[in-house]
């Protein structure tokens, strides 16, 4: 193994291509692939590897000959410390043309799929600032950058509220300003740090599983509403609500105060009590006069106006004249459902997590919207033919899975209802080829719509519509 990974060093490597994974690609001279994460295509660079295997390298460039024409200066004092925008110092428009080519890349090589004209991306007109919904957590024993590490100067306090350093649990990066969501995201997190520690609140220590103060989740909407979710390992009555008290008047324009007291080993809050504090326990995010409650535990798209772009996509793709039965798989909260269901005759969503269908019912009355059905359930074990037996066979299938993809007895499942009509929205487009593969004896690609929701990431959405084949 130590021979395998022996670190050598690769010089001026020129870098052809960006995309797998968020890495830079370039070819070494022995004919392997080298991954990189610290470089844009264009760039010649000098690459120290992590990591040799039969067929690739990765590794980081220690050097540069020559900067790419497709870089642009970082906004962010973070990059390249933080693992959130790492595409950040990549011009914007050529980061929508690696994400675009990802997607084509992944349904040829690995789906084997027959493609039609594949429109161009949609970008996202918020290239900063477009995510509605941030996790911070606290920490006692902050990232030190090596100049702070080689600096003379005693650093006494090493309190963070941030993001963890990739690849380490217990490191985390104290945020000074981060781009990624609306005011006042920025002054929330900082006014809570500083009033955390000048009510001697101690900051979590994973290592020791110690301390009070854990995560803070801020969730915001497009119609201006701001969640806060203050988690606390250790709790302290009167210290915690003198912080949530001095949040309140600081912030009047918070609309939902909410705390859990979590003192178990993993910081997830899904199997935790969430207490209101102040204000409603939920917010309302609004798209096209409908209105979606959103709870601390629910999923909504995190970036709002391209949520919108995206469904509607998909709406456009359904192609509905208002007397379709329409499945919507891995409903979620119900929101796809609910935007396609005054164009349809019925939708029947279905979803694995409880809480999301209830938020979903509860929706759906909110809106006065009588022609949509839920259920919970795990899809690989509710949607069988005793499924379409119940509710009829669906005229078009909306699926919207996990990065995972869809369950093999799902895509057979699919095969079996021979719906005319199926939408495909995706978050991995490589997992999404998987599937499209297994589809493909019975239908075609014929739309195929990449869609970024996160800027300044390598991440990006896609939209298929199939086609029943001789239907
Ligand atoms: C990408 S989200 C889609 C949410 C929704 N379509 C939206 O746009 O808001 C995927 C959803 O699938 C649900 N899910 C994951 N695995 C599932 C399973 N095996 N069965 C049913 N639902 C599942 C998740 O809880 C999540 O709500």
């Amino acid at each position: 193994m130590a021979r395998r990974n022996k670190r050598v060093i690769l010089e001026d490597l020129e870098v052809i291509d960006a995309g797998a994974k968020g890495k830079a690609v370039a070819r070494a001279e022995d004919g392997r692939v080298v991954f990189i994460n610290n470089a844009v295509p264009g760039d010649v660079v000098t690459i120290q590897t992590t990591k040799k295997r039969k067929a690739y390298y990765e590794g980081t460039a220690i050097s540069v000959a020559k900067l790419s024409e497709k870089r642009v200066e970082p906004v962010c004092q973070h990059f390249g410390t933080c693992g959130g925008c790492k595409w950040q110092n990549m011009g914007y428009e050529h980061q929508l043309f690696y994400k675009q080519k990802e997607v084509v890349n992944n349904l040829t090589r690995i789906g084997h799929i027959e493609l039609p004209n594949v429109t161009p991306i949609l970008g996202s007109d918020a290239q900063y600032f477009y995510r509605n919904k941030m996790e911070f957590s606290f920490s006692s024993n902050k990232w030190l950058t090596l100049e702070q590490i080689q600096s003379d100067i005693q650093i006494e306090n090493k309190n963070a509220l941030g993001f963890h350093i990739p690849g380490m649990w217990d490191k985390i990066l104290d945020l000074n300003k981060c781009h990624l969501q609306r005011d006042p995201s920025n002054a929330i997190r900082d006014f809570v740090k500083d009033e955390g520690q000048r009510l001697d609140m101690p900051f979590y220590n994973t290592r020791k599983q110690e301390g009070m103060l854990r995560t803070l989740m801020i969730r915001t909407t497009s119609i201006g509403e701001i969640m806060i979710v203050l988690q606390m390992f250790e709790d302290h009555k009167g210290k915690r609500e003198a912080l949530l008290d001095a949040l309140a008047l600081k912030f009047p324009e918070i609309t939902s105060i909410q705390y859990v007291i979590n003192n178990k080993g993993n910081d997830t809050i899904y199997d935790q009590e969430v207490i209101c504090y102040k204000g409603r326990d939920h917010i309302f995010e609004e798209m096209e006069g409908l209105q979606f409650k959103i709870n601390a535990k629910s999923f909504y798209q995190t970036n709002s106006e391209q949520a919108y772009e995206l469904y509607k996509i998909t709406r456009d793709f359904a192609g509905l004249t208002g007397k379709e039965l329409v499945y919507d798989l891995y409903t979620g909260t119900g929101t796809i459902a609910q935007f396609v269901a005054k164009k349809a005759k019925k939708v029947i969503g279905v979803e694995s997590v409880p809480d999301a269908i209830t938020a979903a019912k509860e929706n759906a009355q909110l809106n006065g919207i009588t022609n949509v059905e839920f259920l919970v359930g795990d899809m690989k074990n509710v949607f069988n033919q005793d499924f379409v037996n119940q509710y009829g066979a669906a005229d078009v299938v909306i699926t919207d899975p996990p990065r995972d993809g869809m369950h093999k007895d799902v895509v057979a499942q699919l095969i079996a209802l021979a719906a005319p009509k199926i939408v495909y929205v995706s978050c991995n487009s490589a997992t999404q080829a998987r599937d499209l593969s297994l589809l493909d004896e019975y239908y075609k690609v014929t739309k195929v719509q990449p869609v970024d929701m996160f800027p300044q990431t390598h991440h990006v959405e896609n939209v298929v519509l199939l086609e029943k084949r001789n239907a």
